[in-house]
């Protein structure tokens, strides 16, 4: 049974099978319980109250023509194509504006219903250019299908009228066009842009005839609010939004359904296809995280996969200072065995290492895990997550007994009170961020705990948010301040802290956090927030039905993450806001696989699954399938291997598609640390600023040239096919299990569904996981096993993995990274819709048209203090280092804060950053940096210093990627 999505019920349990992600059922499905009976043409069909009669059609297998109608949006009956005669009722009613009725007798094909419809498509296509043979649709167009349906034949108004045929094209968008010269003003785009996306961008200017679609105020796509989600381009129904990709590639002729490789949303797409050129991604109706909907970066920018950088094939060199001589994957591979071998030899076991990689599937982030493990012999693995959301895992576990968020996606829909702390998720995970003003729409309210006023305070129709803008680095003061005034306010939910959770734990947390010192009132100085906002926002939390908590890295990158996220499940146990739909615990992961990377074993200390490497049990398991021993040391966390590697004690690393040099704090000390390094191995699709300092450098495969899977934010383990070979022949399982056999530890599997079944066989919250039930399901989201044999889509409804839920201390520790005379400013960062992380791959697409360069926003008074004006180059310092970016002077921001994103390398964003870290996971401290600013002429010397290295870098590079072909041999 396929789980299939309805976009008005986001149900998420699996639907009969009649239904089909890939028809448009007309109109949404009605929630009701209660059932109606109607007959249409004869035919007898039952359905819930509320349904329209084309709908409760549709379900009976019969098609009533429709224009204007579509089963994500609600009905708007406009174009009339759709009437009907009903027994007993006047007139021709429109069957998606209609509802069931019980007995109601519906008559759908009628001689005067044929010419009802044909007159109505006789007036549009008198105002529609006839070019039928050449336009981009021609073959995929609603109206060229209705034109048949109704049998149209002939056309007597002529062409010589008033029309729009001459409407001007707007090519503004870099990835789709408008052509209102083809517009029937059906209303759907605009519709899908606020139903759907919820920005409403789009209007209906004018009345009758003069009706026109216009983006804004008549202004272009790219200068209005669009944010390119791409909605409307959908909903259209002929090509007048249009793809620029199928207009200049033509109509795909197959398609794949699979997984975005962006954020951790984890949207469903149909990959279509010419061949195995990809012409447009489509969003998948029964992708269960987005029901057919997408952001700019999934839904358009995928042209990285084919852009002229890619790494084609593997190169070795020396060192750093010589140019990369191509080879064959043989020698690279015995290359990179001897060099780690030599290493180990000389320096010892523990001299080497793997960082997983977020971005690939669970499948190749477990074979790097267990190549650490088994075939390095230590447990030196660690991945991104230990800078983004290791605090989640550490603060998760110790609270609720799992490192994971509670929740679906679609619970946000039953949330009354929705909180959302240091997460942008309009930016950062813009399909949920849809979802969540939807709601918003519906009334639910919002408090938003940040420094800076982020955009989903300014949802259109969305109700007055409550803004907490609180210093940088003072979240556990606040969430204290939240917690004191639920319990000395009495607002604690009694019956579910008695029934569901650690008692004595919860009395020591109680008396803690009910002392006068960690009451609004106190905790003003420290947070700014005025305490009646504090309390009003603990009552809105507290007094809700149901209320949700989604944060982000916000939350977790700061010296004290871990305790934050113990104080947010603590909010949550203490108001009984967890084990149903509408309330939990949600940390919105960032990558696309980063609950993944986490589940599959990437940390030092933990086998997948969570499992410690401390446990002789679980080691043995263990060995027994891997057949070696596991050392029972946790090994290296990432700053670890650092510092080691400057210590001369850490000597090759195998790196798997993490970006370390961009991403990582401080950008000095993690340059040091490569050029320290013996052996570096970089499999990666282009040469990013980590390989820049490597030894090997091994292809690494796009999402679309591969099978796996990835785990998104809610734990739904997703499939990703191929749909085009791996660009130098390997998908990157495949490599790490060529390492590893080419250092002697043998792994042997014929597709990733066999890492799967071994997955399943290790780890006990997915015991039921196979690619076999992920293709009957669709998704899973894990615990996937005996007790949950179809997944868990909402976590501890009845109990808590450790029995019953633990409230800990968070006292309130100030970071050492303080504003001070020299640094007054705090620097705060973050990310932007049209980037992705690093910006490897969207910088390599047009989305670079939405953000060319990484900016420092600054308040008008911070900036009017310097003398700084709009897009003055500014010089940022802080203790650890200095770089120059381009002011932009914004009302978001409070005073004394500034922020930047870091989505280009060249913008040095992590030199300035410190290697503070969360104190229980070593999580960076990137959202607080004291800093001070100044208007500055040029670069700073990193910046220059950079420029340089990379061109000599590209220089090196350069011979090896134009020699395509025959790799050189290295023995003459
Ligand atoms: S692309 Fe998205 S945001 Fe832009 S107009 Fe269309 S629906 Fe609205
Ligand atoms: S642009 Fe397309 S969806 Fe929008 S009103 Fe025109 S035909 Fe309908
Ligand atoms: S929301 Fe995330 S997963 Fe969905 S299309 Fe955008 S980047 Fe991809
Ligand atoms: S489809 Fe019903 S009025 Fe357009």
């Amino acid at each position: 049974m396929l789980h299939f999505y309805d976009p008005s019920t986001q149900s998420h349990q699996p639907s009969p099978e009649s239904l089909n992600p890939d028809f448009d059922y007309g109109t949404p499905a009605s929630l009701s319980a209660e059932l109606v009976t109607i007959a249409i043409d004869g035919r007898e069909i039952t359905v819930p109250e509320g349904t329209s009669v084309l709908r409760a059609a549709a379900l009976a297998g019969i098609n009533i023509p429709k224009l204007c109608a579509s089963d994500n949006l609600e009905a708007f009956g406009s174009c009339r194509l759709c009437a009907v005669e009903i027994a007993g009722r006047r007139g021709y009613p429109a069957s998606c504006t209609t509802p069931v009725a019980e007995g109601m007798q519906v008559t759908t094909q009628t001689d005067k219903l044929g010419k009802l419809r044909r007159n109505i498509m006789e007036l549009y296509i008198s105002d529609h250019p006839l070019d039928c043979l050449t336009c981009p649709a021609n073959g995929d167009c609603e109206l060229q299908d209705m034109a048949g349906v109704v049998g149209l034949r002939e056309v007597r108004y002529g062409f010589e009228g008033e029309n729009h045929l001459d409407a001007a094209t707007d090519d503004s968008n870099p990835y789709f066009s408008f052509d209102p010269s083809k517009c029937i003003v059906c209303s759907r785009c605009v519709r899908a842009c606020d139903e759907v996306q919820g920005t409403f961008a789009l209007t209906i200017q004018g009345r009758g005839f003069g009706s026109v679609v216009s983006a804004g105020q008549g202004e272009s796509f790219m200068d209005s609010e669009c944010v390119s989600c791409g909605a409307c381009v959908q909903a259209c129904p002929t090509s007048t939004l249009m793809e620029k990709s199928v207009i200049d590639a033509g109509l795909p002729e197959h398609s794949v359904v699979t997984t975005c490789a962006y954020c951790g949303v984890g949207c469903s797409f149909k990959a279509e296809m010419k061949g195995e050129q990809v012409v447009r991604m489509v969003p998948y109706k029964g992708g269960a995280a987005n029901h057919g909907h997408s952001c700019v970066k999934g839904r358009f920018a995928f042209g990285y996969a084919t852009h002229e950088d890619r790494i084609k094939q593997p190169m070795i060199r020396d060192s750093i200072d010589e140019p990369w001589q191509v080879v064959s994957w043989e020698e690279a591979l015995a290359f990179s065995a001897q060099k780690l071998k030599s290493v180990q030899a000389q320096y010892g076991r523990e001299s080497i290492g793997g960082i997983t990689s977020s971005r690939c599937t669970n499948e190749e982030t477990y074979l790097v895990q267990k190549l650490v493990r088994a075939a390095f012999g230590n447990n030196n693995t660690d991945t991104c997550a230990r800078v983004c959301h290791s605090p989640t895992g550490y603060g998760l576990k110790t609270t609720l007994g799992e490192s994971a968020g509670t929740q679906t996606f679609d619970s946000v829909m039953k949330a009354d009170t929705i909180m959302v702390i240091g997460a942008n998720p309009t930016d950062a995970h813009p399909v949920f961020g849809s979802l969540m003003r939807k709601r918003l729409r519906q009334g639910a309210k919002l408090i938003v705990i940040d420094p800076r006023r982020i955009d989903i305070l300014n949802t259109p129709h969305g109700g007055e948010g409550l803004h907490l803008p609180l210093r940088p680095g003072t979240n556990v003061a606040l969430v204290n301040a939240l917690a004191h005034v639920i319990v000395t306010e009495g607002l604690e939910d009694q019956e579910f802290i008695k029934n569901r959770c650690d008692t004595e734990a919860y009395q020591s947390w109680r008396s803690f956090i009910a002392e006068q010192r960690n009451s609004p009132e106190a905790m003003q100085a420290v947070t700014g927030v005025a305490a009646e906002q504090v309390r009003q926002a603990a009552r809105l939390y507290a007094q809700a039905d149901n209320a949700a908590i989604y944060y982000g890295l916000g939350v977790t990158e700061h010296s004290q993450g871990s305790t934050m996220v113990m104080g947010i499940a603590n909010l949550a146990l203490a108001t009984g806001n967890i084990g149903r739909e509408g309330g939990g615990v949600n940390p919105l992961r960032g990558q696309n696989n980063v609950q993944g990377s986490c589940d599959m074993g990437s940390f030092p200390h933990e086998l997948p699954g969570y499992q410690h490497v401390a446990d002789d049990q679980v080691r043995q398991r263990f060995e027994a399938v891997w057949g070696v021993p596991i050392d029972h040391e946790p090994g290296l966390r990432i700053p670890n291997m650092f510092d080691a590697a400057i210590a001369g004690t850490f000597k090759a690393l195998y790196v798997q598609g993490e970006d370390i040099a961009q991403s990582d704090p401080n950008t000095q000390h993690v340059e040091a640390a490569l050029k320290s390094l013996d052996c570096l191995i970089v499999q990666d699709i282009f040469l990013n600023e980590t390989a820049k300092f490597a030894h090997v450098l091994l292809p690494g495969s796009t999402f679309l040239e591969k099978n796996g899977t990835f785990t998104n934010a809610e734990r739904r383990i997703n499939r990703v096919r191929k749909v085009m070979a791996p660009i130098a022949g390997k998908e990157d399982w495949q490599v790490t299990m060529a390492l590893s056999n080419a250092l002697g530890y043998p792994m042997h599997y014929n597709h990733p569904s066999e890492i799967m079944d071994e997955i399943a066989s290790l780890t006990p919250t997915f015991t039921g996981v196979s690619y076999d039930k992920l293709e009957q399901l669709g998704s899973i989201q894990w615990p996937c096993n005996e007790q949950h044999p179809d997944g868990t889509p909402t976590m501890h409804t009845v109990d808590f993995p450790i029995g019953k839920a633990n409230f800990a201390i968070t006292e309130y520790l100030a970071t050492e990274e303080r504003a001070s005379r020299r640094f007054p400013l705090l620097l705060t960062t973050g990310r932007i819709l049209s980037q992705y992380n690093v910006g490897s791959q969207t910088r390599r697409t047009s989305n670079s048209d939405w953000h060319e360069e990484d900016l420092l926003e600054l308040h008008p008074s911070d900036a009017e203090l310097r003398g700084i004006k709009d897009g003055d180059w500014v010089g940022i310092s802080s203790r650890v280092g200095h770089t120059v970016l381009r002011a932009h002077i914004s009302e978001r921001m409070m005073p004394g804060v500034v922020y930047t994103t870091f989505h280009h390398p060249g913008s040095g964003a992590n030199v300035i950053t410190t290697d503070n870290s969360d104190w229980a996971t070593n999580c960076p401290e990137y959202k607080v940096t004291a800093v001070q600013i100044e208007v500055v002429s040029q670069p700073s010397e990193w910046q220059r210093n950079f420029q340089s290295f990379d061109k000599r870098q590209q220089a090196l590079l350069q011979p090896a990627m134009d020699s395509v072909g025959e790799p050189h041999d290295r023995t003459t």
